[in-house]
């Protein structure tokens, strides 16, 4: 596509349209079963998306490690039914669906009420929901087909079921797992016994869920399948406000160092509690379409390991070695998602400016997160000089920063507007003077300008 196109396009597109094109032009995102016409709420990522990916899930281990007294776990999937039973989330864990005669969309009740600046919430019940339906009746239209003709609010469970494990009509369906927590709660015990930790702990992972949301939405912000890195705090109940307020202020800081300005956070309590929360505060990030949800910090009280020792007949207590009585430990969950984090850090770092009298997209990454740390280019290909000296640099190079990529294809200002738009802070271009002086230039990805560097000083000065 001809430059001067690809730029009218891109003035007639919203930032998340532009944020959509430019993950897939520059193999961060990928539509789910794209050639297949896609498959709702699911995408996959790409080379520079798994490295942005990896990045942030590594920010995210460290301040978990910097807490201290952190466990890590990778629990399955695939759990037991009866752990799903047991969490509340197999009658409780519910999203509110209303169809649209006209045209069999489906739609979240609670979204559509909202659209038209009426409260409503998904924990709202049934009864609740379809009378704020029949009050605002007139005022609502589908968003897909413009017309007023819907059905009853109904809760629709958001468990996914498989049929892993059964063969026979009465063998029971298994479900995936709707959130990272339970696999932690079920291990608590486990973790316990290694006889590392004691409470007040934590124990964290990183892992895939599986959500059937009713109207998957807004790119990586809404999907079937996503990634959610929780951490549970096992603390005394008589310190777990204390360390709810701790933890408030450390995740809130997580978002900080990625690079996301403190005027696109706020913080936002839930006034429905889900059934598992004691208190419920989101971290919310201004999305291109408003502020919405990045992560949910709570306090689950004693609900979750209460639910679990009465199910399993496990008991969950623990001493109080000042007291030497045993309780059940109180939970501090922080529940961040990956796939609104790589949004929200996609979304901020997309910009649009003019370097050198042209157009350019960029992306302002941090280069702690950003996928490639150097790009490195003979400043010609078709002189064979130029090639082997570029070839030894990023040969030697590579083996101290492997995050560097080789970029010869076009001219050089195609290049740098390549690199730019996958955020990549520095490009090396091996000249005619490396060859006299052993010297090359480090240009900057947000001012544009050009340092002539030694070959020896390189590694240091790109880290
Ligand atoms: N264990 C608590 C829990 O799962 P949640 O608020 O349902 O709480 C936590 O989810 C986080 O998971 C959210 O803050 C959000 O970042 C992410 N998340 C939830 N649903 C999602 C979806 N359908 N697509 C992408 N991320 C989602």
């Amino acid at each position: 596509m001809c430059a001067l196109k690809l730029r009218m396009e891109n003035n007639n597109l919203s930032k998340l349209d532009k944020i959509v094109s430019l993950t897939k032009r520059r193999g961060f995102v990928f539509q789910g079963s794209e050639i297949y016409g896609g498959f709702a709420g699911m995408y996959d990522y790409g080379h520079h998306g798994v490295a942005l990916r990896q990045n942030i899930v590594n920010a995210w281990m460290r301040t978990m490690r910097m807490h201290g007294k952190m466990a890590f776990l990778d629990s399955s999937i695939f759990t037991s039914p009866k752990v799903w039973e047991a969490s509340g989330h197999v009658s409780g864990f519910n999203d509110p669906l209303v169809v649209c005669f006209s045209c069999h969309s489906k739609l979240r009740a609670d979204h559509l009420l909202e659209s038209v600046d009426v409260q409503a919430d998904e924990k709202m019940s049934e009864t609740e929901l379809n009378e704020l339906f029949d009050t605002n009746r007139e005022k609502l239209k589908c968003p897909v087909c413009g017309k007023k003709n819907f059905g009853k609010v109904v809760q629709k469970n958001l468990l996914a079921t498989s049929t892993l494990g059964k063969f026979e009509e009465e063998d029971e369906e298994a479900y995936l797992r709707g959130e990272t927590a339970q696999g932690i709660f079920i291990n608590f015990k486990n973790v316990l016994n290694t006889g590392f930790y004691n409470v007040p702990f934590g124990i964290a992972q990183v892992g895939k869920v599986f959500r059937n949301e009713i109207s998957p939405r807004q790119f990586l912000f809404r999907k079937r399948e996503f990634e959610q890195m929780e951490m549970q705090y096992f603390v005394h109940p008589r310190d777990a406000e204390k360390a709810y307020e701790d933890w408030k202020k450390e995740r809130m800081q997580y978002y900080i160092d990625l690079g996301i300005k403190k005027e696109n956070l706020r913080w936002k309590q839930h006034e429905h509690l889900v059934f598992y929360a004691r208190d419920a505060w989101d971290i919310q990030y201004k999305y291109p379409f408003g502020w919405d949800e990045l992560e949910g910090v709570h306090n689950r009280g004693d609900y979750d390991l209460t639910q679990h020792q009465k199910f399993s007949g496990v008991d969950f207590r623990v001493m109080d070695e000042e007291t030497k009585e045993r309780y059940i430990p109180y939970v501090v969950e922080t529940s961040a998602g990956l796939d609104r984090t790589i949004l929200a850090v996609l979304a901020e770092s997309y910009d649009e400016d003019e370097m050198n009298g042209e157009k350019r997209v960029v992306l302002r990454l941090k280069p702690s997160i950003a996928p490639i740390k150097a790009a490195v280019f003979p400043l010609m290909r078709n002189k064979p000089e130029l090639v082997k000296k570029a070839e030894e640099v990023f040969g030697a190079l590579k083996k101290e920063i492997p995050e560097i990529m080789w970029d010869d294809n076009g001219n050089i200002g195609k290049r740098y507007r390549r690199q730019d738009e996958i955020g990549t802070p520095n490009c090396v271009t091996i000249d005619f003077e490396t060859l006299e002086n052993d010297s090359v230039t480090v240009r900057d990805r947000d001012t544009g300008k050009q340092e002539r560097v030694s070959v020896k000083e390189l590694t240091t000065k790109l880290r």
